[in-house]
């Protein structure tokens, strides 16, 4: 099968960061499907030549075994094209449309990694051009919007010109090998789905923490935020995959029901619980690991007097039989003590205690998305040591299975983007997020947005490189819980 990926925004961050890594990687493993090409497309004035030596460049940087052999990048190089483009200029999506006709590929991908206020024009432009045929795909990154409308203007103008089964609304978190393993953790065992609800379990925490700070995407991130950036998508996303029902099988929509049924079940925000359930925070200056960092004030980029929110914590409720009362704790935040995903499902204490023990929280499954990749399961055993010996074993000591996915499976498997570029390439939908599901996420977090913007307290300030505001361990220590690492 041949391909024509046409990546927008091909000299941008993503591209850089992401996409390109990942596309050389998936050649390397040979499953690229061969005879494909890979356009980038931005404003600069660059030659294919150049543009090759721009991502060449980029890879000197790479370190370890992801960074191309002798020869082995030249071979890929030979993939990649470059088309200058004016993306407000229909004569450019002429041009655009002249180089895709050349080849007549099987599948065309135009990969969106542009700002999120392009999106709706150059859908247009391309369908003007007459280059939404059946073979198009369109890949959207996220945010897709800045809010509910947004979102939906976004997505009614991309429905006019494509199908929804041309549309790949990607959220890399879903490719993420751990988040595969989550869903395989829940439907593919029947172990824990007996477990799985209100009646056992007693908190769900899922925390993103990351300890670089914007990078070069200050004025990005400076109008975007924790909550749009993070929450918005990943965060809920894999709410959903821990809350929702199991599918009726593994196609597209049947995995893109039930995570609907859980976005829609999201118990909806009070003032109340605007006030004590959501806690935002801004860093300061600090030190992370070891080094001073500047505060996100002073990052490239971001006004001086800006109130966005590098950080939130809070917690949500789902509305349904499964999980009714059961908090949901959700944290991220950038310049945080380390980088460190993951998510920690508490259980009940047993009913009625026989032993002197620490029974709260003591049954946990601690799922770890990154960098590790693994499960834990802590339980609760007798040490038996010598110095116990002959006195009454009342006393419980915390131990934990331990399954670490990286040695188990090797360290080198398929990442998340290099997953969701095949998928997209072959036409797969499930690990991609329908309009639906997305204006559901919109439609939860709107009013945190619109709290925010009437409450004349900005961010809580924090210092880089500790685990955010007090007020975010205040407002879980308000139900008796703790943030793993406190615990
Ligand atoms: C992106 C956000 O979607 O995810 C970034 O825009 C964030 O701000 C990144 O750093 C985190 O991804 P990962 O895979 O490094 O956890």
């Amino acid at each position: 099968m041949s391909f024509d990926l046409v990546l927008f925004g091909g000299t941008g961050d993503l591209a850089w960061r992401k996409l390109m890594p990942a596309l050389f990687q998936a050649f390397r493993h040979g499953s690229l499907p061969a005879g494909g090409r890979i356009i980038g497309v931005a404003r600069d004035p660059l030659s294919d030549e150049q543009y090759r030596e721009l991502i060449r460049s980029r890879f000197d940087e790479v370190e370890g075994s992801k960074r191309p052999g002798a020869g082995e990048f030249e071979r890929f190089a030979q993939l990649l094209h470059f088309l200058r483009m004016d993306l407000s200029q229909p004569a450019d999506y002429q041009r655009l449309g002249e180089l895709l006709r050349q080849r007549g590929a099987d599948v065309v991908v135009m990969y969106l990694a542009t700002a999120p206020s392009l999106f709706a024009c150059t859908v247009e432009q391309l369908a003007a051009a007459g280059l939404n045929t059946p073979n198009t795909r369109l890949v959207l990154e996220k945010p897709l919007g800045h809010d509910l409308q947004s979102n939906r203007a976004i997505n009614e103008t991309v429905r006019r010109v494509l199908q929804e089964r041309q549309i790949f609304r990607i959220d890399h978190y879903l490719g993420k090998p751990s988040v595969q393993n989550l869903f395989a953790l829940r439907f593919g065992n029947a172990l824990f789905e007996p477990l799985w609800r209100r009646e056992t379990i007693a908190n769900i925490q899922i925390s993103i923490a990351e300890d670089l700070g914007v990078e070069k995407r200050g004025a990005f991130y400076d109008s975007t935020g924790a909550l749009r950036d993070m929450v918005q998508n990943h965060a809920l996303q894999l709410l959903c995959a821990l809350a929702m029902e199991p599918p009726i099988n593994a196609h597209a929509d049947a995995i893109r029901d039930e995570k609907l049924k859980v976005l829609r079940s999201m118990k909806a925000w009070t003032p109340q619980a605007l006030s004590q359930h959501v806690v935002r925070g801004q860093y300061g200056p600090g030190t992370v690991h070891g080094e001073s960092v500047p505060a996100y004030t002073e990052e490239p980029g971001v006004r001086p007097d800006s109130t966005t929110e590098t950080f939130v914590a809070l917690r949500a409720e789902i509305a349904n039989w499964r999980w009714a009362g059961v908090p949901f704790y959700i944290r991220t935040g950038k310049r945080l003590a380390g980088r460190d995903a993951r998510i920690v499902v508490s259980f009940r204490p047993a009913p009625h205690a026989i032993y002197r023990s620490p029974g709260n929280g003591a049954n946990r499954l601690v799922i770890h998305l990154q960098p590790k990749d693994g499960l834990e399961l802590h339980l609760l055993a007798q040490a038996q040591d010598g110095k116990q010996a002959g006195r009454v074993q009342q006393q419980l000591t915390p131990v934990h299975l331990d399954l670490d996915f990286d040695k188990r499976f090797g360290s080198e498997r398929v990442g998340a983007y290099e997953r969701l570029l095949l998928d997209v390439i072959e036409g797969r939908l499930n690990l991609f997020v329908r309009a639906d599901e997305q204006e559901e996420a919109w439609r939860w977090v709107e009013p945190i947005l619109e709290h925010w913007r009437n409450e004349a307290e900005g961010p809580r300030p924090y210092a880089a490189g500790t685990w955010g505001p007090s007020a975010s361990s205040a407002m879980i220590a308000r139900d008796g819980n703790c943030w793993l690492e406190e615990c």
